[in-house]
C-alpha cells in the first residue's frame, strides 16, 4: 500500500504538473495548524521561486485543476500560497479499510532489503546486569524489531565483555580457594572436566570477593593482570576455566535478558574476536597505517575538518595486549566476513562516543568495512535517580537491575490492589506485564541520547504518557470487542470502515493513517521514542472517539459494525506499536 503523504502528493503532483509546473512542488505533509485543515503543500513557495512568480497564483492554478477531486473535503489556497487540504472521510474510510486489510497494515517490503546488525547488550560476564545495562537492552531490543519490521535481515548480538580483568580476578580467587583444580596444573595433559567448578551463586560471590581482594592485596592485583594476560593468550587451563566462566555466566544472563524480553539472535563475545586480531593488526602495520608510538601500536584518525582534537586509535599497547579497540575492530572483521552487513548499529553508554569514532574511522581507513557501510553509535544518557545523578542504592551502591524490576512490578501490584479485590496471584502476573511496559515506555519515551530521571511513580501511573496507560487503552478496545461478540453472537472481523461522523473519529483515523509514515521515520532515524510518541497521540486519539461514540448501543448495523472494525484496526496497529517497543499488553488490568 501506498503512504498516505505519498497518496495525496500524487494527486497534488499531477495537479502541478497540469498547470505546467513539475510535479515535484506537490510534497505534501501533515498539516501543522491542524485546526485549520489535515494536510498541507507548501510547493507553490518553492515554485514560486523558481517560475519568478506570486506563490499565491501559482497555488490558485494548481487548484483549478483539483476541483471535485474526491479525495478531498475542501482544498483552499491561503496567503502567501499555502495549499490547505482537508481530506474526505470517503478517502480516509477506503484507506483505512485497505490498511486493515493488508498484511503488516500495509508496510511493504523495501526496496532493498538490508543486512543489519545491532549490538546491544555489552553484559559483561561474571558481573550481574546492573542499572546502567538497562537502556542498551530496551533500545537496542526496540531498534531491532523496528528494522525487522520495515523488512531488513536484521541480527541482534549481546557482545559479551569476556576479556577484560574479571576474567583474571575470577580465576586468581578460584585458584586461592581451589590449587587443586586441573586447570592450574600447568603439566596436565588430560581431558578437563566438563562440570563447571562452580555455580551461578557461586561466581555471584568469588567475583566480588576477588575485587575486593584485588583492592586491598596488591599482590594479588598483580596475580589477576598476569592471569588475565594468560587467559588472552589462550593458554590451555586458563581459556578452559574462561570457558567456564563464559556459559555458566550466560545462562543466568539469557534468563535476565528474558525477563525484560529482550532476545539476542548472537551470543558473541569479545573473545570470538580474538582469532581474527593478528592478521588484522598484520595488514595495518603492513600496510603503514598503523605505527609504533612511545611502544604502543596506533592509527591515526584525525580528518579535515575536525573541531576537536581526536587522539590516535591504540591497537596494542606496549605490553602487547590487545584492548578495547582492537576487539571491536577484529568484531567487524568477523561481522565482516559472516553478515556483509550495510549497517552495525552499537546501543552503548554515550561516554563510549569517542571509543566509537576512533573504532569506526580506522575500520573505513583500513578498509575492514566498505566506505558506505552506515556505522551508527546510539550512545544512550544515563538512567538518573530523583537527584538527577546515574541511579545509585541507597547506600551508594549500584543497583542490580533485578531491583529496578522488582521495584517497578511491585509499585505497579500495589496499584492493581490498591481499590480492587483481585486474585493476588493475577494480579501478580498482571503486575509483571504492565511492570514491564511502564519501565520500557519510561525509558523509550525519552530520546535515547537524554539522560532521564526514573520516576517509578509516574512510570507506573495508569493516567498520562506512560507504558500502562497504553495497555490500559488496548485492554478497553478488548473488553468492547468481548462485550460485542457477547452481546451480538458474532466474531467480528469486519472489513469495511465507514467514512467518519465525528471529528473525534475523523482524528482517529488520521493518527492511524500516519503509521507508514512514522515507521519509515522510526527506522531512518533509529528511533523508538518516534514509535512511543505515535502510540501515545493513538491511544489519546481513540480515547477521544470513544469518549464521544456510544459504540455497543447503536442501533444501525452497519455503523456498529464499521466502528467494530475501526476498533479492530485501532487495536492491531496499538499492538503493533507495542510489540515494536518490545512489551506486550494483557487481557485485563
Ligand atoms: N562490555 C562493554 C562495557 O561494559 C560494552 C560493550 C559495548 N559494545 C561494543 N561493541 N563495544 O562497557
Amino acid at each position: 500500500m501506498q503512504k498516505i503523504l505519498d497518496k495525496i502528493s500524487d494527486i497534488l503532483g499531477e495537479a502541478f504538473d497540469k498547470s505546467g509546473y513539475g510535479a515535484e512542488y506537490g510534497k505534501a505533509s501533515v498539516s501543522n495548524r491542524p485546526d485549520l485543515c489535515d494536510f498541507q503543500c507548501n510547493g507553490a513557495m518553492a515554485a514560486a521561486k523558481a517560475f519568478k512568480k506570486a506563490p499565491i497564483q501559482i497555488a490558485n492554478e494548481v487548484l483549478e485543476n483539483l476541483k471535485e477531486n474526491a479525495a478531498f473535503e475542501s482544498i483552499e489556497a491561503v496567503m502567501p500560497g499555502f495549499i490547505n487540504i482537508k481530506i474526505s472521510g470517503d478517502f480516509l474510510a477506503e484507506y483505512m479499510t485497505g490498511m486493515k486489510n493488508s498484511e503488516k497494515f500495509g508496510v511493504e517490503a523495501p526496496k532493498k532489503v538490508m543486512s543489519i546488525i545491532i549490538d546491544y547488550g555489552g553484559a559483561n560476564v561474571a558481573k550481574p546486569l546492573h542499572v546502567g545495562h538497562l537502556r542498551p537492552a530496551v533500545i537496542g531490543e526496540s531498534i531491532k524489531r523496528i528494522c525487522k519490521y520495515a523488512g531488513h535481515n536484521v541480527v541482534g548480538d549481546a557482545h559479551l565483555g569476556d576479556w577484560g580483568l574479571q576474567m583474571g580476578e575470577v580465576i586468581e580467587e578460584l585458584r586461592l580457594r581451589k590449587p587443586d583444580l586441573p586447570y592450574f596444573d600447568p603439566d596436565f595433559k588430560g581431558e578437563y572436566p566438563t562440570e563447571p567448578p562452580f555455580t551461578i551463586s557461586d561466581l555471584e560471590e568469588i567475583y566480588p570477593a576477588a575485587s575486593a581482594r584485588m583492592k586491598a592485596d596488591e599482590d594479588f592485583a598483580v596475580k589477576c593482570h598476569e592471569a588475565t594476560v594468560r587467559y588472552q593468550k589462550r593458554e590451555r587451563g586458563y581459556k578452559e576455566l574462561g570457558e567456564h566462566i563464559i556459559n555458566v555466566s550466560k545462562a543466568d544472563l539469557k534468563r535476565n535478558y528474558d525477563d525484560l524480553d529482550v532476545h539476542f539472535e548472537l551470543w558473541k563475545g569479545e573473545s570470538d574476536a580474538d582469532p581474527y586480531v593478528k592478521d588484522m593488526v598484520e595488514e595495518m602495520v603492513k600496510s603503514g597505517l598503523a605505527y609504533e608510538s612511545r611502544g604502543a601500536l596506533v592509527v591515526d584518525i584525525r580528518e579535515e575538518g575536525d573541531k576537536k582534537e581526536y587522539p590516535p586509535c591504540i591497537i596494542r599497547k606496549s605490553d602487547g595486549a590487545a584492548i578495547y579497540e582492537t576487539t571491536d575492530l577484529a568484531t567487524l572483521v568477523q561481522r565482516e566476513k559472516d553478515y556483509k552487513p550495510d549497517m552495525v548499529v552499537y546501543v552503548v553508554d554515550k561516554r563510549q562516543e569517542l571509543h566509537f569514532i576512533q573504532v569506526f574511522r580506522t575500520a573505513k581507513k583500513a578498509g575492514i568495512v566498505p566506505q558506505d557501510t552506515d556505522l551508527r553509535f546510539i550512545g544512550n544518557g544515563t538512567v538518573n535517580g530523583k537527584d538527577n545523578k546515574p541511579f545509585k542504592t541507597r547506600d551508594g551502591g549500584t543497583l542490580r537491575l533485578q531491583a529496578l524490576i522488582r521495584m517497578v512490578n511491585d509499585a505497579v501490584y500495589d496499584r492493581i490492589m490498591e481499590n480492587r479485590e483481585e486474585d493476588p496471584e493475577d494480579a501478580a502476573k498482571t503486575a509483571k506485564i504492565v511492570g514491564l511496559a511502564a519501565l520500557k515506555y519510561g525509558d523509550l519515551s525519552n530520546q535515547a541520547t537524554k539522560d532521564y530521571i526514573f520516576d517509578t511513580d509516574r512510570f507506573t501511573s495508569f493516567e498520562g504518557n506512560t507504558g500502562p496507560y497504553i495497555l490500559y487503552t488496548i485492554v478497553r478496545i478488548k473488553s468492547i470487542l468481548n462485550k460485542y461478540r457477547e452481546t451480538y453472537g458474532t466474531d467480528g472481523n469486519f472489513d469495511k470502515i465507514k467514512a467518519p461522523v465525528g471529528n473525534a473519529e475523523k482524528n482517529l483515523m488520521l493518527k492511524i493513517s500516519g503509521f507508514r509514515d512514522m515507521l519509515d521515520i522510526a527506522f531512518r532515524d533509529t528511533a523508538p521514542h518516534v514509535v512511543c510518541r505515535f502510540v501515545y497521540e493513538l491511544a489519546d486519539a481513540f480515547n477521544g472517539f470513544y469518549h464521544d461514540t456510544k459504540i455497543l448501543s447503536e442501533e444501525d448495523k452497519e455503523k456498529r459494525e464499521g466502528w467494530i472494525a475501526l476498533l479492530e484496526l485501532t487495536k492491531g496497529i496499538l499492538e503493533c506499536g507495542i510489540d515494536l517497543l518490545g512489551f506486550s499488553a494483557p487481557e485485563r488490568m
